[in-house]
């Protein structure tokens, strides 16, 4: 099957640190490898509701929820490009999350085989040096991944306020360069990997 990765940005604004520095790694990735590149902040998803215990979540045909349902199915690579907001992930990215939880249980979808085997990555930008304050972040995506039976790549870091900060942050436009080429095993969760 031929790599198809998915961007999805997840700041509130354009071209700001996280973007650059996805944008950086992604331009090691190799001609054959398709990208696809869906700005949330431009493409905004509906609240998401939980209706799993009430009804059938019908398929998404149109608007921005199809392109993402339709982007998220038929890549093979997922990078969450996420600044790091509150040492979390950016309410656009929790939401585009919570949806999979709608097409986790959409009816001739089935959401949690496709995505099993497939790859979850994650590129943040943040203005603390301490890159541990974005533990929650990592840990969200690598459960996330976990869950799904999805591999983890790691999340690429870098520090950076305001947009153009990260491309001063030399020791991240440097794993920005082998980022994607790093084996991506499946995706456990924490306390597994606390107790082998
Ligand atoms: C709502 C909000 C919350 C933030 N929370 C954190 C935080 O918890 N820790 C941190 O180090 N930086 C925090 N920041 C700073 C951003 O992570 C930093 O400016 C980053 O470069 C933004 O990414 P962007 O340029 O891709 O938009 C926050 C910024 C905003 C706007």
């Amino acid at each position: 099957m031929t790599r198809r990765f998915l961007f999805v940005l997840g700041s509130s604004r354009s071209e700001g640190n996280t973007e650059l520095l996805a944008r950086r790694a992604a331009e090691q990735l190799p001609p054959d490898v398709e990208q696809q590149w869906i700005d949330l902040a431009t493409h905004p998803l509906p609240d998401f509701e939980d209706l799993r215990h009430d009804t059938d979540h019908a398929r998404p045909t149109i608007g921005h929820t199809a392109l993402l349902f339709d982007a998220t199915l038929a890549a093979t690579d997922i990078v969450i490009a996420s600044p790091l907001y509150w040492y979390s992930v950016s309410a656009h990215v929790k939401r585009y999350l919570d949806h999979w939880s709608g097409w986790l249980r959409t009816p001739g979808v089935d959401f949690k085989a496709t995505m099993a085997g497939r790859t979850l990555w994650g590129v943040t930008a943040l203005a603390h040096e301490e890159f541990e304050v974005a533990d929650p972040l990592v840990g969200t995506l690598n459960n996330s991944a976990a869950y799904l039976g999805m591999r983890f790549g790691g999340v690429l870091l870098g520090n950076g306020s305001k947009p153009g900060d990260v491309l001063k942050d030399t020791e991240a436009l440097t794993r920005a360069k082998t980022f994607f080429e790093q084996e991506a095993p499946l995706a456990r969760y924490s306390y597994e990997q606390l107790t082998p």
